[in-house]
């Protein structure tokens, strides 16, 4: 199989790679392939004559997208748009990966497949266009809706917590934000399963269980064996002092029905974690 990937670069798109061992990668990477340019979409998804696209680029700075709405748009939803509308005209099936962050996160419990997007940031509502983009133009578009996505490389919150406890004694972190944290190897595993099934639709695949930001932040420190001790706030008290410009949504667990039905499931999240920290002690 041919799989062109889009971000190839980032976080999911360089472990799509290893989870499609065995099958040709084309990666879909700047300047070649941009988003904001409906023909270099065109020309390199063409040119790449893939059977399956993997769509993991978006524009992913949570509060930038709050910054640069239009910028947002153009990239998750219009850039969504050029890609399904050629995986359309070439007959390809598409995966197109999208966030916890279009749910506002009051429902109380985990969300399912069919509950209502009620989103808070430019981000979340962008990435929701794009989801709309992909299922209304093409009718063989998955949609995988994932969250707090982490791996070993890239711009995340447990590399951060790594970083900031090498640097500082306490770490000041939110107790009352809770999310399913997410390995970028789980989700590209998950995601190269259901490619082998048609069965189209929207995805929720993060890895079970959930959390809050202070026990994310406490488990990594702990698994990386540093010394730094983490001190919980409220969201409020934190940004008084730290103010951000997007909001985040207070409990964006996600349920995964629909994988689970046909048998795809990924591992509890504090087991990513350790195998990510402790790649070792696998
Ligand atoms: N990170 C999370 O916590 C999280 C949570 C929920 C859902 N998601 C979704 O999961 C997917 C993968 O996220 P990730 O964390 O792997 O992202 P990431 O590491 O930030 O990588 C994003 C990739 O998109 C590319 N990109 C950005 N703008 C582009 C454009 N105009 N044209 C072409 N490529 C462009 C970037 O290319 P450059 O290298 O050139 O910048 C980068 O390779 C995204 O759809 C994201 O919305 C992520």
């Amino acid at each position: 199989m041919r799989v062109f990937v889009t971000g190839a670069a980032g976080q999911l798109g360089s472990e799509m790679t290893r989870a499609f061992a065995g099958h040709d990668i084309i990666p879909g990477s700047r300047p070649d392939f941009d988003l904001t340019d409906e023909r270099s979409v065109r020309r390199a998804i063409d040119a790449a004559e893939p059977d399956l696209i993997v769509h993991a680029a978006a524009y992913t700075d949570v509060d930038g997208c709050e910054r640069e709405p239009e910028r947002a748009y153009r990239v998750n939803a219009l850039g969504t748009r050029f890609v399904a509308v050629t995986a359309h005209a070439s007959g390809v099936p598409l995966v197109a990966v999208s966030t916890d962050y279009v749910f506002d996160g009051t429902k109380g419990e985990p969300y399912l497949e069919w509950d209502e997007p009620r989103p808070l940031s430019v981000y979340g509502r962008s990435k929701l266009a794009g989801e709309r983009e992909a299922l209304t133009l093409h009718d063989r578009s998955y949609v995988v809706r994932t969250s707090w996505v982490y791996s070993p490389q890239g711009r995340n919150f447990v590399r951060t917590m790594l970083r900031l406890a090498g640097e500082r004694p306490t770490l000041t972190v939110v107790d009352d934000e809770r999310g399913g944290p997410t390995l970028a190897a789980d989700l590209a595993d998950a995601i190269a399963r259901l490619a082998e099934r048609p069965v189209y639709g929207i995805y929720h695949f993060s890895n079970t269980g959930s959390c809050s930001r202070y026990e994310l932040a406490s488990r990594t420190i702990e698994l990386a064996g540093l010394a730094a001790s983490i001190v919980p706030v409220s969201t409020a008290e934190y940004l008084s002092r730290y103010p951000l410009p997007a909001r985040r949504p207070a409990d964006s667990t996600l349920r995964n029905v629909a994988g689970a039905a046909l048998g795809i499931e990924l591992p509890p999240w504090e087991d990513a974690l350790r195998r990510c920290l402790q790649p070792s002690r696998r």
